[in-house]
């Protein structure tokens, strides 16, 4: 019996920018894996995102096959998944386009990220990092997408993204799942380990700071020794120990250990001792990843091969929304 219909959706993204960090896997590719029991899943690799900062064409081809290898290397099942490139599927910028029809140039300049990347890239700001959170919505909606499975800093999107699907319900009758996002309790915001009121991520200037999953165990092992960590000596989970606390928080990730149990063991022990403890948990964590990542990622047919797969998988679903779309718009149809 196909029982695939009546599966509930999760669709979800990542940036093909570069070397990936420990808060990609804990904030998002983590719940990937676990929702793929339950849920029919798309999982994108939005190159056309990443163009809105400047990338150099070889480096983006190459950093597209590695995140198909990451997905892979996690245990994204590409039996039961869709993975997917998000230029492959041009429903996404068709979709998009209806979509920026529909949004306010104040709910766009109003997104964080829209900010911080005007911030961060001021000689380059263009109109597609404006409209970003707008292609986003198009990647959620056009599978119908129940769950969103994203880390904190994504939230603001996913709100847009409601807002929109409800926006157009509304003046065109039921079309869109409102989706809702997707957070994990912890881990949704891994902090950079040598600024920890900062988000990690992977563009951060002091990269010493950023665990990256194919940094070698001596880096990764330095790295969080040489983490930045708060006054006093208590290992304990503290709004105002924001250092000790994203250690607790990445030890947690790798041993599965909860909160109070960390807290617990290391009562009495120092900083020192604990770090120790976080980077031989860390490495031999991500030492299965790392193995299984070198073996696919040496293998380009077979990716390739998942991408097409995919692809063809989720344009069957995209195509039906947005010849919904366009229809309900008022376009010819021949
Ligand atoms: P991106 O590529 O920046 O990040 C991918 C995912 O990783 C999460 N993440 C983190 N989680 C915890 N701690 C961190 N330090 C950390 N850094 C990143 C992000 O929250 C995200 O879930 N706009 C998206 C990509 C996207 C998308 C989508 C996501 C495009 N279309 C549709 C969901 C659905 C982005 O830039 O993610």
């Amino acid at each position: 019996m196909d029982t695939t219909e009546k599966r509930k959706v999760i669709l979800s993204g990542m940036q093909p920018t570069g070397g990936l960090h420990i808060g990609h896997l804990t904030g998002a590719l983590r719940n990937w894996v676990e929702l793929q029991d339950e849920y029919e899943c798309y999982y994108t690799i939005v190159d056309l995102h990443a163009i809105t900062v400047r990338q150099e064409p070889a480096k983006l081809r190459r950093w597209t096959l590695d995140l198909a290898a990451t997905f892979l290397a996690v245990g994204i099942d590409p039996e039961r998944s869709h993975i997917f490139v998000q230029s492959h599927v041009p429903e996404h910028t068709q979709l998009a386009w209806v979509l920026n029809c529909f949004t306010g140039m104040g709910e766009c300049s109003r997104m964080t990220q829209f900010k911080d990347k005007s911030q961060k890239f001021p000689e380059n700001v263009n109109v597609g990092l404006f409209a970003y959170p707008v292609l986003m919505a198009a990647d959620i909606l056009l599978y119908q997408a129940d769950l969103v499975p994203v880390g904190a800093d994504q939230k603001q999107h996913l709100e847009l993204t409601r807002n929109l699907a409800q926006r157009f319900n509304h003046l065109y009758s039921e079309t869109f799942k409102v989706p809702e996002p997707y957070i994990p309790k912890i881990g949704a915001k891994i902090m950079n380990l040598q600024d920890p009121t900062k988000k990690m991520s992977k563009s951060d200037e002091n990269q010493s700071g950023v665990l990256f999953l194919v940094d070698d165990d001596a880096q990764t092992i330095n790295k969080i020794k040489r983490a930045v960590t708060d006054s006093g000596n208590e290992i304990l989970f503290r709004e105002d120990k924001p250092g000790i606390s994203n250690l607790i928080t990445l030890y947690h990730i790798a041993t599965g250990k909860t909160i109070q149990q960390i807290e617990a063991d290391f009562a009495g022990k120092g900083y020192g001792e604990f770090k120790k403890a976080v980077a031989e948990s860390v490495v031999e964590f991500l030492r299965p990843f790392k193995e299984r990542y070198k073996e696919i990622r040496a293998n380009e047919d077979y990716l390739r091969n998942v991408l097409i797969q995919g692809a063809e998988q989720a344009r069957q679903v995209a195509s039906r929304t947005l010849q919904k779309v366009y229809k309900k718009v008022g376009f010819v149809q021949l």
